[in-house]
């Protein structure tokens, strides 16, 4: 990790972000607004993952976004490339270690509510980890017992919550559901989710959540909702259709992520 971490403090030449985005699908396009930016492919950093999914770079991009310093990490390692549930862990560790202490997680993720339709954007309020899996498994130390009833953290959701009402878009809430993927749900797994009380699904950010609040960083994450998830359409999902309506959502959430970071409403 060390090795990254130094890397990353040279390249960084005196940069110093204070919050880190992780852009998923749709928001892509962020990462070229960044101002004074120093890009940083996830090659030169020791541990960081190659990704492998169409749709998400991997590099880091530093500078300014809306008058803020921000690191923003543009792709993922998702756990259905390895099952490997901690690949983003050296990741985290590394923004951790050039004192980094807020993280925003962005995602794709299947509506479970007709009234929350692709294009719309949810603040996640909380999630149910359905994968079985957990990245802090093998972790040696009793820190591995992490309380997870504040994960998301309560002022950087309420700082989304006004640049949301501040730019005029609609930012539903709700529960994300974390399911393994890389196959997607089926209509009865969907239902059996609404029971349970899931507004959205994903294959993504529950990891990284725990790793996060593991690491002592506060994390807020939002879901770009690219479908209605399985059976409530009656039309099958694909990947292509995720990448197609990606970037409306995605727009929608650039422009409330840059209006928090205008108003310093980063907690
Ligand atoms: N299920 C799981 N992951 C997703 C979906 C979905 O319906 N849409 C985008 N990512």
């Amino acid at each position: 990790m060390k090795q990254a971490i130094d890397r990353l403090v040279e390249r960084l030449d005196g940069r110093a972000p204070e919050m880190a985005l992780v852009l998923g699908s749709g928001l892509g396009s962020l990462a070229g607004e960044v101002e004074n930016a120093v890009r940083i492919p996830y090659g030169e950093l020791p541990g960081f993952p190659e990704s492998g999914v169409t749709g998400h770079a991997g590099e880091v991009v530093a500078g300014r976004l809306s008058g803020t310093d921000v690191l923003v990490l543009s792709g993922r390692a998702h756990y259905y490339e390895h099952g490997n549930a901690a690949a983003m862990r050296p990741v985290l560790e590394t923004l951790a270690g050039i004192g980094i202490g807020k993280l925003l997680l962005t995602n794709a993720a299947g509506s479970l509510r007709e009234d929350m339709a692709p294009g719309s954007v949810m603040l996640i309020s909380d999630h149910i980890n359905f994968s079985g899996s957990n990245p802090l498994f093998g972790e040696p130390t009793d820190r591995r017992f992490v309380g997870m009833t504040e994960a998301y953290d309560a002022e950087l959701r309420a700082g989304l919550k006004r640049a949301a009402v501040a730019t005029g878009i609609d930012l539903h809430e709700g529960v994300y559901m974390w399911f393994s993927g890389p196959s997607f749900e089926t209509p009865a797994e969907i239902r059996m989710a609404r029971v349970l009380g899931a507004d959205a699904v994903g294959m993504s950010t529950v990891p990284e959540v725990i790793l996060a609040r593991f690491l002592g960083l506060r994390v807020a994450a939002c879901s770009v909702i690219t479908n209605l998830a399985a059976g409530m359409t009656g039309q099958e999902l694909s990947h292509d259709e995720t990448k197609e309506v990606a970037p409306l959502g995605g727009r929608r959430l650039a422009a409330i992520l840059k209006a928090m970071l205008a108003e310093g409403r980063t907690g």
